[in-house]
């Protein structure tokens, strides 16, 4: 079996590539990420989604393409420029843009519920972890990637890492899995 093969890349995913490259940005998820997202959101309709760190809109593209038309998404991002190429590209009104601090988005949506969560910036991953994990339904997904090495990583990165498994590992309020796929992922689901 090979991972991606006959994998059906959505076409403003690879508009947003192309921007994002432009850009000079570099962090959009990979294509392994992206299908598992678009999987795991298909199959749960009439959801409520959550991404934090919109980057260009790669993984929201993906996310996107697995949604019902009940389904909405609300992704965080800092940079505008960033939001804006993911803005231009998605033009579609179940996804709502916020341009502001994952921080400040948290504590001040720290009473809403969503059935996914996907968390790829520093907020609700390597710091206000309880809080977004609070923001999970029962029942729903918290999903992280960038859990392996990465080419990428700053100086210190993997103890930081380190630490924010060893805190999942242990919660005893979620069951979850630890995937050696892309760029090694943990889904955690609500107990
Ligand atoms: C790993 S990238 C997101 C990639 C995107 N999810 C994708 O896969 O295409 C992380 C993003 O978080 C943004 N970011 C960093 N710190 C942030 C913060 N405090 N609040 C909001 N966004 C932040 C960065 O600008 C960057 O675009």
């Amino acid at each position: 079996m090979v991972d991606d093969q006959h994998m059906a890349i959505p076409a403003m995913a690879t508009r947003i590539q192309a921007l994002a490259v432009e850009l000079g940005f570099t962090m959009s998820c990979d294509n392994l990420t992206g299908a598992l997202l678009r999987v795991l959101v298909a199959s749960k309709p009439q959801s409520r989604i959550l991404e934090l760190g919109t980057g260009a809109g790669y993984s929201t593209a993906w996310i996107l393409e697995g949604m019902d038309e009940s389904s909405t998404l609300t992704t965080v991002e800092y940079d505008s420029a960033l939001a804006e190429i993911a803005r231009t590209v998605i033009q579609d009104l179940r996804v709502e843009f916020h341009v502001c601090d994952g921080a400040e988005f948290i504590s001040s949506h720290h009473h809403e519920q969503y059935d996914i969560i996907f968390a790829d910036t520093w907020p609700g991953k390597f710091h206000l972890l309880d809080e977004v994990l609070s923001m999970v339904k029962p029942s729903g997904l918290y999903i992280i990637d960038d859990l392996n090495p990465q080419p990428n990583w700053p100086e210190g990165h993997q103890s930081k890492v380190d630490e924010l498994i060893q805190m999942l590992d242990q919660r005893k309020d979620y069951h979850y899995v630890k995937l050696n796929w892309s760029t090694g992922l943990m889904i955690l689901t609500k107990k």
